[in-house]
Formats: C-alpha cells, structure tokens, sequence
C-alpha cells in the first residue's frame, strides 16, 4: 500500500498568511500542519509515500526533505495547476501504479491512527473507504446520502445537504479509482471534484463502505480551524522547560519552552508552547497559545492565539486574542501624539479594532 498526501492548492481561505506561506507548512503547537500528516502515515508502516505540490513545490521539499526523518521515501509530484482533488489522483497514477492507496488531504488533522481505516477497507474488500465525520456545517465540504448502512450518493459542498455528515479527507481506494478519475469532467469551478469521482465509483456498483471519526477532526482551511487545531493538539502537550524562568514569574499548567527562551516576571497559563530564543517579559500569555522561535513579548498580554517565528508584541495594552500573527509581525504601542493607530499592513490582512 502507498500514501499520498496533498500539499498544493491555493490556501485563500488563509491569506495574508498563505500569501509568503504554504498553507500545509504553517505550524500548530510550532509545528508544520504536514508533519501531522506524515507522521501519521508513517505509524502505519507505509513507506512509500507521494506528496502533491504547486507547480513551484521548492518551499514543501525545503521543508520536508526526503522522508527520512519518519522512516518514509517521499516521492513529489507536481501539480500544474489546482485543478481538483480528483486531478491530483489522475496525476499519481504512474506513481500509485496498480498498489491500493491512502489518500489524505495534508491539511486535515485527526487524533487516533489510521490502522483502523486501512484494515476496515481490506477486511471489506472495498474498492473505497470513505471517512465521515459529524459537523455542523456541511454544505462546507463532501456529503454523503446514507440509507441503511450504503451510500447511495455523495454531493460538493450542496446547498441542501443530505446527511449531516461531512466526507473527511481520508479515503482509501483500489486501482477502480483512476477510472473515476479518468471519465469525470470539470465541476462548475473548474475542478474534478472528488466527490464527482465517488459519485462515479456508486453509480459503476462498486464497493463503497465507510467508517465514522468519533475522535476529533479538523479540515484546517481557514484561520478559525487554525486556532481549534492548535487548541486541540495543544491540550495533549507535556510541561518541558529547555529555557529560563525567573521566581517573579509564575508557570502553570503544561507550558514547554524552547532552548535559550526565558520567562521574566511573567504569567503563563498551560497549555502553552514557546519556541527557541524567544523572550516572555512583564507579560502574561495564556491557554492554548503557541509562540514561535525568536520572539519578543513585552508589557503585553496574549490568549488562545498562534504567534509565529520573530514576532514582536511590544507595550501592547489590551489583551491579544484569537489571533494568528504572521512571520516576523510586530504589534507595539503608538506612543506620542496625536493618539491614533497606524497600520502598515499586508494585502488581505484582517485587523479587528475595539
Ligand atoms: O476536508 C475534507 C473536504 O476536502 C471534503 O469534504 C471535500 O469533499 C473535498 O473536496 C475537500 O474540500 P476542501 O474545500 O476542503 O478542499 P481544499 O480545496 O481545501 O483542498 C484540500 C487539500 O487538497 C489541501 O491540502 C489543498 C489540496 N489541493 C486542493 C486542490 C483543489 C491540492 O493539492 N490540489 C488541488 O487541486
């Protein structure tokens, strides 16, 4: 069995972030969002696996290397265009050749393994295996129309959507999938759709079956899912202190620090994690908040938030929240007159003021 694992697309949910950044590299708990992915497949004992790129993939390769870091051979294949999620299985045909595969969107994030998946679609003998997962909103994504224990069809992101079940991006095929892939045509957006292939595989009487995601899931397509993701993976963390901590402040919960960071007469409340070099000082960073390497936070405060590699948030007093700060951002205090806010800020960039 091989995997592939997508890692292209345009990220415009995401922007400005994805504007310097792809999206499968920006981190959760200071983690790129890929590495959940590839960890995961690797847990399996797949190795062979394919990463789907943009046309200009060098940032993913940069990043991610040859696989070797979780015992996989990484294979990257080049998308000229997003043209679909259907598209990028037509692409890896050559490379999935006639093996069965796992499919795994790069941006979606799961607790739990992925065994399980892979021996229901053998044990079955499917041709797919779908994963659903409840959610609240599933004109977002693919849905399925179940009736007894069969799918009977699957619509993208309908107005009316069927069940309230949304098809995670976790499937399983045999080689029945690049005839669906290779007789579907471009949606209304221009895309081939996946679940037009899945529609495909029901309509052909091929065998569909699917396993429900009773654990936590999350397709992390915009900046909301960013922060849930990073609450979630963070709540799992353990208390590790590689950096300093002075006794004015005081350290609670599961707080990790990187090397050469210090925590000067501050509050931090766990789950939280700092990266390398970065300075906490007269300041308070609460739950759920990941702070990257090389940053600076002074007289500010900071909650439920992801703060990338050299930041600043300088004299800044009110609290930060629900926030998602870019590379190398700084948010410091407008001293002198007049007093006013001055912005210098990216294209797509989001500042709400209160
Ligand atoms: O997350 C599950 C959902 O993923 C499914 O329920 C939907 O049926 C499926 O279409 C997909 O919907 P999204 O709108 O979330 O797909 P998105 O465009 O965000 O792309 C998902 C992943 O695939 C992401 O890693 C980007 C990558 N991608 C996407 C396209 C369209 C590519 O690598 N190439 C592409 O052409």
């Amino acid at each position: 069995m091989k995997a592939l694992i997508t890692a292209g697309g345009k990220g415009t949910r995401l922007r400005p972030l994805t504007n310097t950044q792809n999206k499968h590299l920006l981190p959760i708990a200071n983690k790129p969002i890929l590495h959940y992915a590839l960890e995961k497949i690797a847990a399996t004992g797949i190795n062979k696996v394919g990463i789907i790129t943009n046309r200009e993939g060098d940032e993913v390769k940069q990043a991610i290397g040859t696989g070797e870091k979780w015992g996989v051979e990484i294979t990257y294949i080049p998308q000229e265009a997003p043209l679909g999620l259907a598209h990028v299985i037509k692409i890896s045909q050559d490379f999935i050749a006639a093996e069965d595969f796992i499919f795994y969107l790069g941006d979606n994030m799961i607790v739990g393994d992925l065994k399980k998946f892979i021996d229901e679609f053998k044990n079955q003998n499917s041709n797919c295996h779908l994963t659903l997962a409840r959610v609240k909103d599933p004109e977002r994504f693919g849905v399925p129309e179940i009736v007894g224990d069969r799918i009977i069809s699957i619509e993208e992101k309908p107005r009316s959507p069927k069940s309230e079940f949304a098809v995670a991006g976790i499937y399983l095929y045999d080689s029945n999938i690049f005839d669906a892939v290779n007789n579907i045509i471009p949606s209304k957006r221009g895309e081939l759709e996946i679940s037009d292939a899945h529609q495909y595989l029901i309509d052909h009487k091929k065998q569909i079956s699917f396993s429900e995601i009773t654990g936590w899931w999350k397709d992390t397509g915009k900046p909301q899912d960013i922060l849930e993701a990073n609450r979630l993976v963070l709540e799992h963390i353990e208390g590790r202190t590689n950096g300093s901590v002075d006794t004015q402040s005081v350290v609670t919960g599961h707080v990790q620090t990187g090397k050469g960071s210090s925590i000067i007469n501050s509050t931090v409340r766990g789950p939280v994690i700092i990266g390398k070099n970065t300075v906490i000082k007269n300041s308070y960073v609460g739950p759920f908040t990941s702070i990257g390497d090389e940053c600076q936070i002074r007289n500010s405060e900071v909650e439920f938030s992801i703060v990338l590699n050299q930041c600043e948030i300088l004299d800044v007093h009110m609290r930060i929240e629900d926030s998602l700060l870019g590379f190398a951002t700084r948010v410091v205090n407008a001293s002198g007159r007049p007093r006013t806010n001055r912005f210098m800020i990216g294209d797509q960039s989001l500042i709400e003021i209160c």
